[in-house]
This record gives structure tokens, C-alpha cells and sequence, in this order.
């Protein structure tokens, strides 16, 4: 499963080297310095990726995206794919990667234009409604769903809530689905005791309302 996998990634790779076209909005950053090449199959140079599976990454907080990219390295996060690239990079070149891809504009067109209206309704009051410790989604990931970087004046440690907004329909579904189940395995605390609180349903009505934000 594995190994098929990761053949079909090398297959990627070798056609992203391949397309010099990816690279014309690279800006000064180089794909030869940085080896954007390798995330431009699945998230393209502009960070709008296409596939519904592979997320949107463009404007995403630099905080949230190095977090993210350390968590797989470490396969604190699983995907197989994510695995597999991060540990063809240096810790160093991942860091030049986040930075890159947090200035790309993020997508800010809905993805869902005409929703379910009755399912956003459901959606919007499960984001609002109190969930675990007595916070709600909207509460961490904010009424417009952009999340937010803050340090803690005490701690001084960084806290990146990621942005929803504009993310991709079947990607939302999937990390909720893992979230409600017992298989995720990585550092997401908060969002594992929020997604078990989750039913089907709760988490279809939750994507029908951020997807069209
Ligand atoms: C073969 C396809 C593929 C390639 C190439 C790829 N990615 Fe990904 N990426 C994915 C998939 C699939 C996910 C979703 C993983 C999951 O389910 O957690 C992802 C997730 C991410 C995330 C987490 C996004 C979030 O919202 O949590 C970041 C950040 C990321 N990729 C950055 C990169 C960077 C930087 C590169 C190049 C070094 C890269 N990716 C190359 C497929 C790919
Ligand atoms: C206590 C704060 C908190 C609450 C409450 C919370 N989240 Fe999150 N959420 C996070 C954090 C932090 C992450 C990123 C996890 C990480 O960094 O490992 C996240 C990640 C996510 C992701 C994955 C984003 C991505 O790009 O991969 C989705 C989807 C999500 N949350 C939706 C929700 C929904 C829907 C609710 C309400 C049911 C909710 N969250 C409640 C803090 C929270």
C-alpha cells in the first residue's frame, strides 16, 4: 500500500520537475533553491492546489504551515504523502517553504456558491454552540473562520489557529472525520476533544457552512 503510494508520488515529482510552466508566479524565490517543484504537483506554486484531497496552503499562517510541516517530518502527522516530502527536505528548506507559501493570497472565493441553505443554518449554530471546555469552534477559529497567530505574553510560545475559510470541501470533511475518530495520531489536542463531540451529520452541516464562507 505504502510502497504503491509512494511510486505514484515519485510519478508526481518527476512530472512537477518536469513543468517549468508551474514556476512562472515563483516570484524571487527560486524553484532550484527551494524545491517548490516538489509541492507544486499537489499544492501548485501559487498555493491553490487542485484535487480536492490536497488542501489549500496559500495565505495560511507561516506559524500554523511550520507547525504543520515539523508535525509530518517527525510522522507526528500521518499522510503518507506529506511524510514522504518532508523527509526529502531539510528542516531549514521547510521553513523557506512556510514563509513562501504564508505571503500567497489565499483563496477568498467560496467554494460552495449556492449551499443547502438548511444545512449552513445547522452548520453556522454548531460552530457557535459551546462544545469542549466550554469553547466553540467559532471561539479558536473566529466568526469570519480565519483562525489567528498570537503569542502568549507570559509563555511567549506561538499559538496558530489554522484559517478554514476557503479551505477545500472534501479536505474539511476528511480531518473532521479523523478528528471524530480514534485513529488520528498527532498533536491536535484541542481538535481531537472537539471533533469526538461530532456526529456524521454535525460534520456534513459544519463543511457545508465553512466551505461557503
Ligand atoms: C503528492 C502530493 C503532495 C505533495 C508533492 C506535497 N503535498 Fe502537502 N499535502 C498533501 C496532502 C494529501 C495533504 C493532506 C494531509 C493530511 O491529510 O493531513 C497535504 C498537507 C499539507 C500541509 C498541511 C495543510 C493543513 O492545512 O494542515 C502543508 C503545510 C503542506 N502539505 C505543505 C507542503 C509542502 C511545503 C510541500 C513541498 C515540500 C508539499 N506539501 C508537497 C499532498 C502533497
Ligand atoms: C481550543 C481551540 C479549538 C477549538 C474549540 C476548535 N479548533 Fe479546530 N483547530 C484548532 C487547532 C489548534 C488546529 C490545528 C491543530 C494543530 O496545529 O495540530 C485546528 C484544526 C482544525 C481543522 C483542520 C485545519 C487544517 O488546515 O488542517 C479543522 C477542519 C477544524 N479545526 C475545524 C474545527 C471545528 C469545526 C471546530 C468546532 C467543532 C473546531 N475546529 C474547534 C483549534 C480549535
Amino acid at each position: 500500500m505504502r510502497t504503491s503510494f509512494s511510486i505514484r508520488v515519485l510519478g508526481l515529482l518527476l512530472t512537477a520537475a518536469c513543468s517549468q510552466q508551474a514556476y512562472a508566479d515563483s516570484g524571487a524565490i527560486t524553484p532550484d533553491s527551494i524545491h517548490i517543484q516538489r509541492c507544486s504537483a499537489c499544492h501548485y506554486v501559487d498555493g491553490k492546489s487542485p484535487g480536492p484531497e490536497f488542501p489549500n496552503i496559500a495565505g495560511q499562517y507561516e506559524a500554523y504551515l511550520n507547525k504543520a510541516l515539523a508535525q509530518f517530518k517527525a510522522n507526528k502527522r500521518e499522510s503518507d504523502a506529506m511524510e514522504l516530502i518532508t523527509s526529502l527536505h531539510k528542516q531549514q528548506e521547510l521553513v523557506i517553504l512556510a514563509n513562501y507559501y504564508a505571503q500567497q493570497k489565499p483563496d477568498t472565493t467560496p467554494s460552495i456558491t449556492s449551499p443547502d441553505l438548511t444545512l449552513k443554518a445547522k452548520g453556522e449554530q454548531l460552530y457557535k454552540a459551546e462544545r469542549v471546555y466550554g469553547i466553540a469552534c467559532v471561539d479558536c477559529h473566529g466568526a469570519d473562520a480565519r483562525g489567528y497567530v498570537r503569542k502568549s505574553p507570559r509563555t511567549k510560545a506561538t499559538r496558530a489557529i489554522p484559517r478554514l475559510a476557503g479551505q477545500k470541501p472534501a479536505y474539511l470533511m476528511a480531518m473532521m472525520q479523523k478528528y471524530s475518530g480514534d485513529s488520528v495520531n498527532h498533536g491536535m489536542c484541542a481538535m481531537r476533544k472537539a471533533g469526538k463531540t461530532l456526529s456524521q451529520n454535525d460534520v456534513k452541516a459544519l463543511v457545508e457552512f465553512l466551505a461557503s464562507k
